[in-house]
Order: structure tokens, then sequence, then C-alpha cells
């Protein structure tokens, strides 16, 4: 698959998620391999050119998190040309923009799902973008407010005329919660009206759901969103099953995992940036577990990082018979020194 002059393979792409998709997570999937594009978490476009690259948790990374896309979150496009720039800077591989995201707090700016009502105003957006960049260029779309295929399809093909590379498409309404089955036939609709790769995203946690929204939506790619967290070995299995890659069959030892998560949080962040990440990934790391929610409520009750380590810890001993022996994840702190030199924690895993 390729978006503008990126190859992406496999077509298999790490969604953007607030909290979530940040280094520590992506080190922890290149362990696995089978990820064909990484993202950032959304970045407020405004605020992006003054973020020290080597401190802000939203762009920290290492040399190895590659092809990595950045996503944009936008409501006009005043702050895309700064942003732009900020993002060659950066070394990006793919820009995105944010068109989908429902949460309140977004759409009260004006950005988000809400730029799916004014198209004028995306076209404005997309047309600076194209201007500022000649980066692949993508965007990540829900439904709309409701199912209108006119509407969609106007939408869609005003983004793919103004230049964008890629569309993907989270296939629920603006209202629609995470519970709910995500339509794939519909993205089946938009890869019929553009012309550029279209990616579907919403609901595959499993290489048998992957299948069948291949199989419904045919769409040329598959984000995944919240399965990275709980299952940041899904990639590889989808990858080796469904496009015939050649990566080893995962062998997952869920402590260790749990454990090169942290080792990556306390190489990558300032001490104060590390615990709610950990509560954040554990929500759904956990899911793993039959009593996951214990898991879960010990670390949420933790003050500190390192309290939230010993109190997993126990949770695996009572819980998990291979976690004997797991070493501490803290032995290395000077390795957070120089967050941009490391190289992501050894795969210990595989
Ligand atoms: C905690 C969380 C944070 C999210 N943050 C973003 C975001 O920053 N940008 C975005 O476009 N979508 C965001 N999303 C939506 C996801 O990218 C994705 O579209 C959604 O989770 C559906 O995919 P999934 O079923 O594979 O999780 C977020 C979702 C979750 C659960």
């Amino acid at each position: 698959m390729r978006i503008g002059r990126q190859e992406i393979w496999p077509p298999l792409m790490l969604a953007p998620m607030a909290g979530l998709t940040h280094s520590a997570l992506r080190t922890t999937l290149l362990g696995f391999g089978g990820v064909g594009l990484l993202s950032t978490e959304m970045l407020s476009a405004t605020r992006l050119p003054a973020e020290n690259a080597q401190l802000s948790p939203y762009l920290v990374k290492t040399a190895e998190e590659s092809p990595l896309s950045y996503q944009l979150l936008l409501a006009d496009e005043k702050p895309v040309a700064n942003a732009c720039a900020a993002l060659h800077r950066l070394g990006a591989d793919v820009i995105d923009l944010n068109l989908g995201c429902p949460a309140p707090m977004v759409r009260k700016v004006g950005g988000g799902s809400c730029l799916m009502e004014t198209p004028d105003r995306v076209r404005c957006i997309v047309a600076s973008a194209r201007k500022n960049t000649d980066l692949p260029l993508t965007a990540k779309i829900r439904l709309g407010e409701t199912l209108d295929a006119e509407k969609l399809r106007d939408f869609c093909l005003m983004l793919a005329g103004e230049g964008i590379d890629m569309v993907t498409v989270h296939a629920r309404l603006r209202g629609e919660s995470f519970a709910r089955t995500p339509h794939w036939d519909w993205v089946a609709k938009v890869k019929e009206w553009i012309d550029v790769p279209v990616v579907a995203n919403g609901g595959i946690d499993s290489v048998a759901s992957a299948r069948r929204c291949l199989e419904q939506s045919g769409a040329d790619g598959l984000m995944i969103g919240r399965a990275a967290a709980r299952t940041p070995w899904l990639f590889a299995s989808i990858a080796r099953e469904i496009f015939g890659m050649e990566t080893p069959e995962p062998e997952v030892c869920l402590p260790q995992v749990y454990r090169a998560f942290v080792t990556a949080l306390v190489q990558r962040f300032l001490p104060e940036r590390r615990l709610g990440r950990l509560k954040e990934f554990t929500h759904y790391f956990a899911k793993n577990y039959f009593f996951g929610h214990h898991l879960a409520a010990k670390v949420q009750a933790s003050l500190t990082l390192e309290e939230a380590w010993e109190r997993a810890l126990e949770f695996f001993a009572e819980n998990d018979p291979i976690a004997e022996g797991l070493s501490s994840p803290f032995g290395d702190v000077s390795a957070a020194a120089d967050c941009n030199s490391q190289s992501p924690a050894p795969g210990i895993w595989l």
C-alpha cells in the first residue's frame, strides 16, 4: 500500500489515541512487529510549534519509531502552516488531520467531528496543508451525524479533490459508542467513491474480526486502536495470518509485556508523566486476565509508578504462573536523560 510517497507494509496502522499512542506503546508494538504505520495521539496544531520535542510526552520518540504519522487537531486553517513546518523539523513521515473526534472538549473548540459539518472550512484546511507540505497527507473521519450517503460522498470527494492521500474511516456515527457494531459496509461505499486508499477502523480486535472487516469493507488497510493496548501482538498475528508476512508467532508472556511497557515509560518520560500513562494502558491491558479488573483497580489506586509496579507484581504473582523472576523496570534510570537517542526496550518477550 502506498500513501503519497510513503510505502506502507503491512497495511496495518496504529490508531491515534490520546494518552495511549505514545513512545512507550509504540515501542511495545515494535517488539512484536507487524505495524505498517505508527501514529502519535492528536496534537494541537496551535501548540505544537512551541512544544519541546525532547521533553514533551506527545513528541518524544526513538529513531526506530518509523514510519510515524503525526495527527493534527485543529479547527481552521490558521495554524496549518506553522504546524506543518514544525512537523517537517520533527521528521514526520505522514501528516494526519483529525476530522472525526467526537469528544465534547474537542467539539467545543470547533475541531474533530464538528469539521465534518463545515466542509468549506475543511476544504480550506486541506488546501492549506497541501500547499505547506509535500508529505503524505491523510484524514481520519467518522461516518457523520446520520447515515447520509450523499453528504458523506461529497465530503470524501472533496477531501480527495483537495489532495488528501488516504482516508481512514472510523465506521461509526458521531454519537455511536464503542460498544456498537461498526458499519464496515459503509467503508465499502467510501472505497467506491474515491480513488485514494481507504482504511477501515473500529472494532478490530482479533485476526477473525480483521478478516471480517476486510471482507465487508474491501478496505486497502486496517487501523487498530484499543486492541493495540490490550494485545500489542495483534498486528504481528494479522500481518502473518492475513497478509502472509513472515513474522514469528508471538510468544506472549503478559507480565514481560507489561514490564517492557513500564521500562519504556521510565526511559522516555519525565517522572510526573509516567503514572497516568501506565493507568491508561493498564485499563486496556488488564482485560487479558479473567480478574483483570483487580489489576486495573490496584494500579489505578497507586500514587507512584513504583507503587503501581509493586501492586502489579502482586497481581501477577497470584494470577500468572509465568510471572516469576521479573526484574525491576527501574534499573537503568540514566536512560531517561536523552529520550531521542534511546533504542526501544529490547523485545524480550519474543
Ligand atoms: C482513549 C482513546 C483516545 C482516542 N484519541 C483519539 C485521537 O487522539 N485522535 C483520533 O482521531 N481518534 C482518537 N480515538 C479514536 C481511535 O483512534 C479509534 O478511532 C477508535 O478507538 C476506534 O478504533 P478501535 O475500535 O480499534 O479502538 C481515541 C480512542 C480512545 C479509546
